[in-house]
């Protein structure tokens, strides 16, 4: 099997080096925050919008980590104009004005705002040379395909992606299975005799089946949520807006305060939305600030679902029985 491998990733790194879009400005720079600023603007806009008019103004603009946190959130939004999803300036702001440099671990890049396990794992290969796969929409087709997968799981597909990554050439793996994606193996009419997979691929016969069309996406809304920990109890409130009117729930939070823990993320996924929501914990916090409760009682309450899954999360956490 490694054998196996051994050959792909030469195969891979050869098509890369005669095929590959080497030229991108990102490829070409191992500075830590222009590879995170790419992967973000990449996160939902093609390469040629990124390409042609964000990349290099924005960098020219705020040059440095530093510099964009220094800057007015109304500067960062302009420089955004156009791009779309502008949460994803909002979170860049917020995240230079947390970090001086940007850390190197994939459990410490999630921990930021914005940064999910896809630019995680994107920021650790490319800016930090982490043996390390990604997981961008291009490279999920070529696993779908490799494997005749109709509908994986994030999880079967990060296994997949683990065993499979060159961890000898990280970066040139990666950008060459993006590459592949957006050149070779495309949604429709793919280019299988171009393919340097082509030998392992067991999509072949029939690649379009893999994966099964997806029905209509639905808007993701990240949230960060603060459980305030006081004497074994738990802080809740309840909700008055129209949504889960009434309904018990964690603080929903614009920033995570410096005491609190991350504890990990929760999905929802409601009829008009995906809900995210990365999960901090703060213990000792002041009694009067919150309404507590014990666990026993919270059990009792109308919690929304989200909320129920963040609790499972705190107490699976905290080692406790449910
Ligand atoms: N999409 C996300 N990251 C990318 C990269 N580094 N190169 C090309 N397309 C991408």
């Amino acid at each position: 099997m490694s054998n196996t491998f051994a050959t792909i990733h030469q195969n891979i790194l050869e098509w890369y080096h005669k095929n590959g879009r080497k030229e991108l400005p990102w490829r070409n720079t191992n500075e830590p925050y222009c590879i995170y600023l790419s992967e973000v603007m990449l996160q939902q806009t093609q390469v040629k919008t990124v390409l042609e008019r964000y990349y290099i103004p924005f960098l020219e603009r705020f040059p440095t980590l530093k510099a964009l946190s220094d800057a007015p959130l109304d500067d960062v939004l302009k420089m955004w104009e156009g791009l779309g999803y502008y949460s994803r300036a909002k979170n860049l702001h917020q995240t230079a004005k947390q970090v001086d440099k940007l850390p190197q671990s994939i459990e410490e890049l999630v921990r930021l705002p914005g940064i999910g396990q896809n630019t995680a794992h994107a920021v650790a290969a490319f800016a930090f040379s982490k043996p390390v796969p990604v997981m961008e929409a291009n490279v999920k087709r070529i696993l779908c395909r490799l494997h005749t997968l109709t509908n994986p799981t994030p999880k079967q597909l990060w296994q997949i992606a683990y065993e499979m990554v060159d961890t000898q050439h990280p970066f040139e793996y990666n950008q060459a299975m993006m590459d592949i994606g957006a050149m070779v193996c495309l949604p429709k009419n793919p280019k299988c005799d171009e393919c340097p997979l082509e030998s392992v691929c067991k999509g072949k016969y029939d690649p379009q089946r893999y994966p099964a069309k997806q029905k209509k996406t639905v808007p993701l809304k990240e949230e960060n949520i603060l459980v305030r920990s006081y004497e074994e109890k738990l802080a809740l409130i309840q909700r008055e807006g129209r949504f889960l009117h009434g309904l018990w729930g964690f603080e929903t939070i614009k920033v995570a305060p410096c005491s609190a823990e991350y504890i990990g993320e929760v999905s929802h996924a409601y009829t008009h939305f995906k809900l995210r929501c990365k999960v901090y914990v703060q213990y000792e916090c002041e009694k009067e600030q919150a309404n507590y409760f014990s666990i026993q009682k919270i059990k009792k309450l109308a919690l929304s679902k989200v909320d129920e899954k963040i609790l499972k999360l705190f107490l699976i956490q905290c080692e406790k029985e449910l």
